[in-house]
């Protein structure tokens, strides 16, 4: 985090690696566009706030829309990876702990003073841990729905007012542990459980002005399990019960959070967006009495 002496006048959660803000005008120009703005046409102005934008499925998406033309506010807590994106995207870092609503708040005002308004918000920043159920200890089951739920909470509270005023849309970051449970993932697949229903909860009350999404991945090749896909017999039998018989890209889920993001998702709210090549399918979860009598190389992809 920066210091007040390294920030100059900067708030200190706030930092701009990626170069001058814009000049205060900028702001002001967006407000005279009154309807075009106010529907998010304005596409060269749209500013994206996403949370935990300092690394993996986060940094992948905070370069495809900035590809897409938004300006991007990266809010994460590690300062570094947040400095790093925000270089490499033009973007403005912010670096908080979703988890401190006043942190939060205060980070959305930055951004908001710095580019007059929000248009899209993508609640992604997250932990997970593995273990048996009853070995958690209460800190750890604590963290993981302090930044699970509700650092998206504290995200769509902050965010509420300018989304509404901008006719934005949100993508929360949930995933299959939260639609069906993995196993040692008790407390982080009931926190994703309760994303999807924060998703529509607030796709209901914000309706019709705000759009509000989730995407639910499955397993995603990120500094976060790379502990188990970096194993190659680990990741081969991965591959193997994946249907697609892939590991996701961290370019694939930004490829869905674009798509929920945009015009061409215009009449989805409140809905949760499977991606995982197929591992929810039933047949993929093989009866194991019917797997004994088949050979399982009939089925291997050609
Ligand atoms: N990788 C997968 O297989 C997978 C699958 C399904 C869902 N997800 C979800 O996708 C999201 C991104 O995961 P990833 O795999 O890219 O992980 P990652 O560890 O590469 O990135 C997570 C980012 O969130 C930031 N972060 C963590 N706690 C924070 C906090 N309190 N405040 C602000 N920032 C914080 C981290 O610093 C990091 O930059 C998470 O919500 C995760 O649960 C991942």
């Amino acid at each position: 985090m920066l210091s007040g002496s390294e920030a100059g006048d900067i708030p200190e959660h706030l930092d701009q690696p990626g170069g001058e803000y814009p000049d205060d005008n900028a702001a002001d120009e967006n407000d005279e566009n009154g309807e075009d703005t106010a529907k998010g046409e304005d596409t060269a102005n749209r500013v994206v706030l996403v949370t935990g934008g300092g690394s993996g499925i986060g940094e992948a998406t905070c370069r495809r829309l900035r590809a897409e033309g938004w300006n991007v506010g990266i809010a994460d807590r590690d300062v570094a990876g947040a400095r790093r994106v925000a270089n490499e995207v033009d973007g403005i870092a912010l670096v908080v702990d979703v988890g401190d609503p006043a942190r939060v708040e205060a980070a959305v005002a930055s951004l908001v003073r710095r580019f007059g308004r929000i248009d899209a918000l993508v609640n992604n920043a997250g932990v997970g841990n593995l273990k048996r159920l009853e070995e958690y200890t209460p800190a750890e089951v604590d963290l993981i729905w302090r930044v699970n739920v509700a650092g998206t909470y504290n995200c769509l509270r902050a965010c509420a007012a300018h989304l509404r005023e901008s006719g934005g849309a949100v993508v929360n970051m949930a995933s299959v542990s939260g639609v069906r449970p993995t196993q040692g993932e008790a407390p982080y697949s009931a926190a994703k459980a309760a994303v999807i229903a924060l998703t529509r909860s607030a796709a209901l009350e914000w309706a019709p002005s705000v759009r509000v999404n989730c995407v639910s991945p499955g397993f995603i090749r990120t500094p976060l399990n790379e502990m188990l896909a970096g194993d190659p017999s680990t990741r081969r039998g991965l591959e193997r019960r994946t249907p697609s018989r892939r590991l996701g890209s961290v370019e694939d889920v930004a490829g869905v959070i674009s798509f929920l993001l945009s015009p061409d998702s215009g009449y989805m709210t409140g809905q949760n967006l499977v991606m995982d090549g197929g591992t929810l399918l039933s047949s993929s979860q093989m009866d194991p009495v019917l797997g004994s009598l088949i050979d399982p190389d009939a089925f291997e992809a050609k």
